[in-house]
């Protein structure tokens, strides 16, 4: 493994479940691939723009003989698109907020699934470009949503699951932090997704 890239999108510092998972989980990975590149990106410290026109015109642009002006926000696009197609793992550890993603790390996937760059259409159907890369997701949630009543409400890991696969990522992991503001459930959310990182292959 040559590259880890990791994904950090709470803003609750070192209250946070998906954070401290995050933590155990480099150290886990760093220690199984010491020669490994990791970098995470804190979308919290340093939150992304979302899409805006003139932007999608540049990425979107079908003609390369007329390309549209360049954008500050194509460029970092172009830079956040080659440091993924670089990685050969991603870790996403995210909150769940309202039942989904928080919106700043919808504006990465927004900059990241690029046409052309991470999928193209082929014939009917789609081609992932970011092929041969593993996913791990650390969602953290206030409620129970591997299994029981609130299951169907989890839009976070299908979700995740779903854009991952369309940009050709298939192996995706997720290991839990659940139960988070649950009295009774709260104080083992974080040592059993520890335990099972542990457990991880790497
Ligand atoms: C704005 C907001 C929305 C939330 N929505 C949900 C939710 O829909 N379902 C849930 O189980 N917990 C929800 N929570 C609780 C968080 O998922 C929980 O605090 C989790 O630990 C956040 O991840 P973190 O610890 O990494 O910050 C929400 C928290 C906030 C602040």
């Amino acid at each position: 493994m040559k590259q880890i890239l990791m994904i950090e999108v709470s803003p609750r510092g070192p209250a946070s479940g998906s954070r401290a998972a995050a933590d155990r989980l480099a150290a886990h990975l760093i220690a199984a691939h010491p020669a490994a590149r990791l970098i995470r990106r804190d979308l919290a410290a340093s939150p992304l723009p979302h899409l805006d026109g003139a932007t999608l015109g540049v990425i979107a642009a079908r003609d390369p003989a007329n390309p549209a002006p360049m954008t500050e926000l194509a460029r970092l696009s172009d830079e956040l698109t080659d440091e993924l197609l670089a990685s050969d793992c991603l870790v996403i550890a995210t909150p769940m907020w309202n039942f989904g993603i928080p919106s700043v790390l919808k504006a990465w996937i927004d900059l990241v699934v690029r046409p052309g760059l991470t999928f193209q259409y082929a014939g009917e159907g789609v081609l992932g470009l970011a092929q041969g890369k593993q996913a791990i997701l650390l969602p953290a949630s206030g409620g129970v949503f591997s299994e029981g009543p609130w299951r169907p409400w989890d839009f976070v890991e299908p979700y995740l699951k779903q854009v991952l696969g369309f940009i050709g990522i298939s192996d995706v992991e997720t290991i839990r932090i659940e139960g988070m503001n649950i009295p009774g459930l709260a104080e083992q959310a974080v040592p059993n997704a520890f335990a099972a990182i542990e457990s991880l292959a790497a």
